[in-house]
């Protein structure tokens, strides 16, 4: 008996199988389709990138690069001459030796250990021999020689990073860029909540911080949540000031949550001097009554940022946009500035934030890029948005399978052939089944699988030039011609939509 593993997919991962990848798919277009007509056009980034790029964009004391990211050693080996002599082993020794000297190994403790231990393995090879040999190859294997990279955790760095190497700033106007794919965080799974999760989020890059453009982007982001169904979403907005008067209020806020310290639990405690702002976010019940009592950013903005929050107010309302003023709405992520939002659906439990983002002014600087780029965005968590969907009244009825070819004796399979190749170039979904069946089994098994319709072929059909359409929700037939099928099947999936 064989008592083999069975491979599941990784805690936190998973599967989208049919027919639930077609609702993906579907919502995925109505993003493109939305995104497009506000001239958003796509970027298509890696999926890994430097782990700096995050520590320096999300912020070294966040949640997300402090506990959650998968990150991992690029590993590059040295490159050796095979099989090794003597005189090979010496001269790699002499090229580690030069490339500890020189920096081209990295200076990691790991890195000094190894090149000590390989030292030492070169000389009892010329001891020992074989034996020696191996210990010393091994050693050689172990030097790290790769970077540090970090499956991205999400993407609004990895646009800055690429718009900063692309030398976007020359192009004409704003760069709206948009994206759609997995992220990876290592969080605590449950519903709503994966390492594995899908976004799809926008970017406006530019040098304007105008407030109609943070307003066109909400009202695109819930022009796209009205398209595709998604039922009672709930736009939070807040502004966070700017580094100025941000730093300022951050500070007032350390102060008062200090005095009252003693009142908060531990991760609040540890927020007080690690990422302050944080503390707002907190949903323990003991620790709300403290909270609403601190400071609020909305009394303590500069006249800049205050003016640029009333004018984005005056923006969504031009626009005929409602949405509720949060002042708790901090975000996560270190790079926000000024304006940032959230939007909730129903249906999600406690993970009901399906799309969260904000402006970010100096992020494109903080990463060495030109000063003065401004940048506002979103990402949606399109996990979240499909289970909304889904747990909604508005789930979208998606064509399947259309036609499926129940066929009968030698003349009848090459007509089958070439009607399925015609019907599929009309765009529909045709099943041609691999073998012959009797019709009863074959129309059983059409209707399994959720057909439209069963199209019958047999030798009659085919000397007579007349096919059989089985409706299959109501078992009405047509007798029709090859053209007569082919009109009749193409205006029907125009009018349904399949
Ligand atoms: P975020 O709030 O971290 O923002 O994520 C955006 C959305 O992604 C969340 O509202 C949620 O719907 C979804 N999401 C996040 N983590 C998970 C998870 N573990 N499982 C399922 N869904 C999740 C950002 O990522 C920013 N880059 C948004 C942005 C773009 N800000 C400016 N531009």
């Amino acid at each position: 008996m064989s008592s083999q593993k069975q491979f599941r997919a990784i805690k936190g991962t998973r599967d989208i199988l049919p027919p639930d990848s077609a609702l993906w798919n579907w919502f995925e277009q109505i993003a493109r389709e939305t995104l497009e007509s506000y001239n958003f056009r796509e970027i298509r980034l890696p999926v890994f990138e430097d782990t700096q790029l995050f520590a320096r964009s999300i912020g070294v004391d966040t949640d997300v690069v402090s506990k959650e990211m998968y990150t991992f050693e690029d590993r590059e080996q040295f490159h050796m001459a095979h099989p090794l002599s003597l005189v090979d082993v010496i001269r790699l020794d002499e090229a580690v030796a030069e490339g500890w000297q020189r920096g081209t190994i990295p200076h990691t403790s790991a890195n000094e250990a190894e090149v000590i231990k390989l030292h030492e393995a070169c000389r009892e090879i010329e001891r020992e021999g074989t034996a020696a040999v191996l210990r010393f190859l091994d050693s050689v294997r172990n030097l790290a020689l790769g970077d540090s990279l970090t499956l991205r955790p999400e993407a609004t760095a990895s646009v800055a990073r690429a718009y900063i190497e692309h030398g976007m700033q020359t192009l004409p106007g704003n760069q709206k860029l948009y994206y759609v794919g997995p992220m990876f965080r290592r969080e605590r799974p449950q519903k709503g909540r994966y390492r594995q999760f899908y976004q799809v989020g926008a970017e406006v890059l530019g040098q304007s911080d105008a407030p109609a453009i943070d307003a066109e982007v909400l009202e695109m982001l819930l022009l796209l949540f009205k398209g595709a169904g998604l039922a009672n979403t709930t736009l939070y907005i807040n502004s966070i000031g700017c580094k100025e008067c941000r730093s300022k209020y951050v500070e007032l806020l350390r102060e008062e949550l200090r005095k009252v310290k003693d009142k908060l639990g531990p991760d609040s405690q540890r927020r007080i001097e690690t990422n302050t702002l944080r503390v707002l976010d907190s949903k323990l019940p003991e620790e709300q009554p403290v909270i609403e009592k601190l400071p609020r950013i909305s009394d303590h903005l500069c006249a800049a940022c205050r003016q640029h929050f009333s004018e984005l107010k005056d923006e969504l309302h031009l626009r005929e946009i409602s949405y509720d003023e949060n002042w708790r709405l901090v975000r996560g992520l270190d790079y926000y500035t000024r304006t940032t939002f959230e939007v909730t659906a129903t249906g999600l439990g406690s993970q009901n934030a399906v799309c969260g983002g904000g402006r970010y002014d100096g992020l494109v600087e903080l990463l060495g890029g030109p000063a003065g780029v401004k940048g506002i965005g979103f990402a949606i968590g399109t996990d979240r948005a499909i289970l909304s969907i889904q747990e909604g009244e508005k789930v979208p009825h998606l064509p399947g399978l259309s036609v499926f070819i129940a066929r009968m004796g030698a003349k009848a399979y090459p007509v089958a052939i070439s009607m399925a190749r015609k019907l599929r170039a009309c765009g529909l979904a045709v099943e041609l089944p691999p073998q012959e069946m009797k019709f009863g089994k074959a129309l059983g098994l059409a209707d399994k699988l959720g057909a439209r319709y069963a199209l019958i072929i047999g030798e009659d059909e085919v000397s007579s030039g007349t096919y059989t359409l089985k409706r299959l929700a109501d078992a009405e037939q047509k007798k029709l011609s090859e053209n007569e099928l082919l009109e009749y099947l193409e205006s029907e999936r125009r009018g349904s939509g399949a």
